[in-house]
């Protein structure tokens, strides 16, 4: 049985991952448009990933006899400024995302409620991973810079990081 202070609060987690999934396949939109299409493939992948991040805890809410609430879509931006800024928006979603997991974490400590603590904790890893992983395209994008040829560049870089999320997958990780 869980409280429902606990129950709100993941409710309120799951129309954080599915705004950032509806965020995610806005701005892959935006890519694909724009020809770039390893961003394109990379966005779309992220979206679907949010999407699977919002139905976990559907189901571990339905599991403690909670009541998981299907969230309002708000509509995400569909214009970006540039794919730098589209991907330091990302980075900064994702570090929300973070926060609001360290968030669900300490309620759970002190309500003691060690089921969702135990379940926040694939949470936080993803995070971990999730910050990462944008880490590195910011850093890759920076040493790009903005040369005439960047995007094209930056496209490319992403393709490369879309082929070894793909073989990690392969390889039985997430
Ligand atoms: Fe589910 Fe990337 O936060």
């Amino acid at each position: 049985m869980i409280s429902k202070k606990m129950e709100k609060a993941l409710n309120d987690q799951i129309a954080m991952e599915g705004y950032a999934s509806f965020l995610y396949l806005s701005m892959a939109t935006w890519c694909d448009h724009k020809g770039l299409q390893g961003c394109y493939e990379f966005l779309r992948r992220q979206a679907e990933e949010e999407h699977m991040h919002m139905l976990k805890i559907f189901e571990y809410l339905s599991d403690v006899d909670g009541f998981p609430v299907t969230p309002g879509i708000k509509q995400p931006p569909h214009e970006f400024d540039s794919v730098q800024s589209l991907f330091k928006s990302v980075y900064e979603h994702e570090q929300k995302v973070t926060k609001s997991i360290n968030g669900l974490v300490s309620l759970a400590n002190s309500e003691n409620d060690y089921s969702t603590q135990t379940f926040l904790q694939w949470y936080v890893e993803e995070q971990r991973e999730e910050e990462a992983l944008m880490r590195t395209i910011l850093d890759r994008i920076q040493l790009i810079g903005d040369g005439p040829q960047s995007l094209y560049f930056i496209d490319k870089e992403l393709e490369a990081i879309n082929k070894q999320v793909a073989a990690a997958e392969a390889a039985g990780g997430e």
